[in-house]
């Protein structure tokens, strides 16, 4: 591995084990850097055949070739194929030749946190150029297969972030949920259906007027703790949201705190806080860049801890602006221009002109290079370190964390991320919409943001944006069933998406319990690609790199060491072909049988798979533990009663804890043979 330095970069915190400097240029695969001003590009030739994987949580397919990316932070709520950025800022990515080429696989991680640009074969088809400011860390790393590059890098950015096993279950969000009795309700509908669930979002209604660490007066103030108590008496935990922005409201204490304290970004004079709207209306932005403001903001989280709640997903933190109150007076004077000018519209060109400039206020460049960060004594304009906000206001919570409940983990995930970020909470994947093409991202973007070290980490089911169908959401939960984070969550005036909402929601309540089955296994593969800098979710072609077959499925995943998942993506569809690489066992959960096993040889097969069962693949002579009854809370799941499915010879290596602690000592960890003998 090596690290190459171009002028002065700014520490990202990303890597935490670095090699010595190389001097010179990376010479890797005919690679040529060149700085022109501000200005550093990296560009290398594309081989018929060679494959670049990574780039974490973006668009399209696995196989990033054909596009360009932008690696930048952005509050996008419409992931068609035609976006470059989505929330996630992930710099790494692996270039893996063809079997049989004399070229070695190399990976490159582009350490800076500004806009960095990834040509990959869009201009040139043959040809990846990657551009960014000229402040950087290059590390180049050779390894035998793409597999083994990814690992490599891993174990240089530390160790991921370590959830509670609580996070494993079932999560029920939607943005609407105000009232006690909404909440209440939620948990009876479960219970009632005996559908298993752990966990229920609280998206910014439960605040006052969008402020963070307020409750609504009308609904929560009064005796929050008795309240979180009440629900957890129903064996629910809340799980509440904090936005990054702060209401600028006068009486408001955390606002008048920040201002008074400094701790919010500021124009270019260093004194005036910078003004966003968000959620809230005007807000200022904490300036998480700065040690004792994150501190602050972190501590804040403490009313909430008091009250007993144990996670939260932080939210808004690209950060997401809708307007800034000077793009907003410039929008003003524009529009009056062009409402006082007799003339217009001319033509066609006016009205575009028009709506460029309305739609362009919302998370606009000129506004995030309108205010300035303090790092330790030096100003820094914000768009030159704008993909960490997200990862520090993570790091402001989880550091908190460790002091509010130094015992045991909270369960934390953010929106916003970049490499670094990974060590103090899990992603979700953001807005996504209930379209079927989102199940197909949610498979492409699950193995690179693996590579980029978040392990905790899922997608809305059901989709987010606009309104989903019944077939939809189960063939969300057939995939949301091995991702740590499985959280159904819909947005505000969509059609309402909670499993009981459709016809039969017994086959919801089938494959939850599937997925509370399988969380001994899937907690046990997060311990281990957590101690041992693996992915649990990988492309079929990671470990069958000679495969020519395997190296272009794009729609099945390697799923830990023992499993491919092989999801269906497309509606009025009830089954499809998969590749296997090697002979596996297909097993199927159906309602009312017994776990059905059979073994089918490598090749293509037609397999049904319904929209009320679980289908999968245990690879060659392996097998996995499930256990033998569902559970309705993790806290309940019997890791006594567990039975190997798969190979009747194999066994199965099981790593387990107790789930809560954060001191690893007083976790337990511990490893357990299983055999079916
Ligand atoms: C953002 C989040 C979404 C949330 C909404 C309201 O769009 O991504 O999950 O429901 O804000 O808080």
């Amino acid at each position: 591995m090596k690290r190459y330095v171009y002028g002065t970069p700014i520490e990202t915190g990303a890597v935490v084990c670095k090699p010595e400097t190389t001097s010179g240029n990376p010479e890797d695969l005919s690679m040529s850097v060149a700085t022109k001003e501000d200005n550093w590009t990296l560009s290398l030739p594309l081989e018929e055949g060679d494959i670049v994987y990574g780039l974490g949580e973006t668009v399209r397919g696995i196989n990033k070739r054909g596009w360009k990316y932008i690696s930048w932070s952005t509050d996008e709520f419409d992931h068609s194929e035609g976006k470059n950025s989505l929330y996630g800022a992930h710099n790494f990515l692996i270039i893996a030749p063809k079997p049989g080429s004399d070229r070695k696989p190399v990976g490159l991680f582009i350490d800076q946190p500004g806009k960095v640009t990834y040509d990959i074969g869009y201009q040139k088809q043959d040809e990846m150029t990657i551009t960014c400011d000229s402040n950087l860390e290059l590390y180049v790393i050779e390894g035998s297969t793409a597999y083994d590059i990814a690992k490599k890098f891993r174990s240089i950015i530390g160790k991921p972030y370590l959830a509670p096993r609580f996070g494993f279950g079932y999560g029920q969000s939607r943005w609407g949920y105000k009232t006690k009795e909404d909440f209440y309700k939620i948990a009876d509908k479960f219970n009632e259906l005996n559908m298993p669930v752990d966990m229920i979002y609280m998206d910014i209604d439960y605040m006052q007027d969008f402020e963070d660490f307020t409750l609504n007066e009308k609904e929560f103030a009064d005796d929050f703790p008795g309240f979180v108590q009440k629900m957890k008496d129903k064996g629910i935990r809340l799980i509440p949201i904090i936005d990054a922005g702060i209401k600028m409201l006068e009486g408001y204490g955390i606002y008048e705190e920040g201002e008074a304290k400094n701790y919010f970004c500021k124009l270019e004079d260093h004194k005036t806080d910078f003004t966003g709207a968000v959620w809230p209306g005007y807000a200022a932005f904490p300036d998480f860049l700065n040690p004792e403001a994150r501190n602050w903001f972190g501590m804040k989280y403490k009313i909430l801890t008091d009250a007993g709640i144990e996670g939260f997903w932080n939210d808004m933190n690209e950060p997401a602006l809708f307007y800034s109150a000077q793009g907003m007076q410039e929008l003003k004077e524009y529009l009056t221009q062009f409402a006082n000018d007799p003339a217009k519209p001319v033509n066609c060109y006016d009205v575009f002109d028009l709506n460029d400039h309305v739609g362009g206020i919302k998370n606009s460049m000129k506004d995030y290079e309108r205010f300035y960060h303090n790092m330790d004594g030096q100003w820094i304009r914000h768009d030159k370190v704008h993909n960490l906000y997200g990862s520090l206001m993570t790091k402001a919570a989880t550091d908190a964390f460790k002091k509010l409940r130094p015992e045991q983990r909270t369960l934390m995930f953010s929106r916003a991320s970049t490499i670094g970020g990974h060590r103090d909470g899990g992603i979700w994947t953001g807005d996504n919409v209930s379209w079927w093409s989102h199940l197909g991202l949610l498979v492409h973007q699950l193995p690179a943001i693996n590579m980029s070290g978040f392990l905790y980490t899922g997608a809305d089911l059901g989709g987010f944006g606009q309104n989903t169908t019944r077939d939809l959401v189960l063939r969300f939960m057939q995939i949301g069933m091995f991702t740590p984070l499985m959280r159904n969550h819909a947005a505000l005036g969509t059609r309402e998406q909670e499993p009981y909402q459709f016809e039969h929601p017994e086959d919801f309540t089938f494959l939850i319990e599937q997925r509370y089955r399988l969380i001994p296994y899937l907690y046990s593969e997060y311990l281990k690609a957590i101690k041992t800098d693996d992915m649990m979710f990988r492309p079929l072609a990671f470990d069958f790199p000679e495969d020519p077959i395997a190296r272009e499925v794009e729609d099945q995943l390697l799923f830990g060491h023992e499993l491919v998942i092989a999801p269906v993506l497309e509606q009025n569809k009830t089954g499809r072909m998969v590749y296997l690489p090697e002979s596996m066992m297909e097993v199927r959960f159906a309602k009312d049988q017994p776990i059905q096993t059979q073994p089918r040889e490598a090749g293509w097969h037609y397999i049904c798979y319904p929209l009320n069962e679980l289908v999968f693949f245990v690879r060659n002579n392996k097998a996995i533990p499930v256990a033998e009854h569902s559970a309705r809370r993790v806290d309940e799941i019997n890791d006594q009663d567990l039975t190997l499915i798969g190979y009747p010879e194999a066994r199965y290596v099981m790593v387990a804890d107790d789930g809560i602690s954060l001191d690893p000592a007083k976790a337990g960890y511990h490893e357990t043979v299983l055999t079916n003998v």
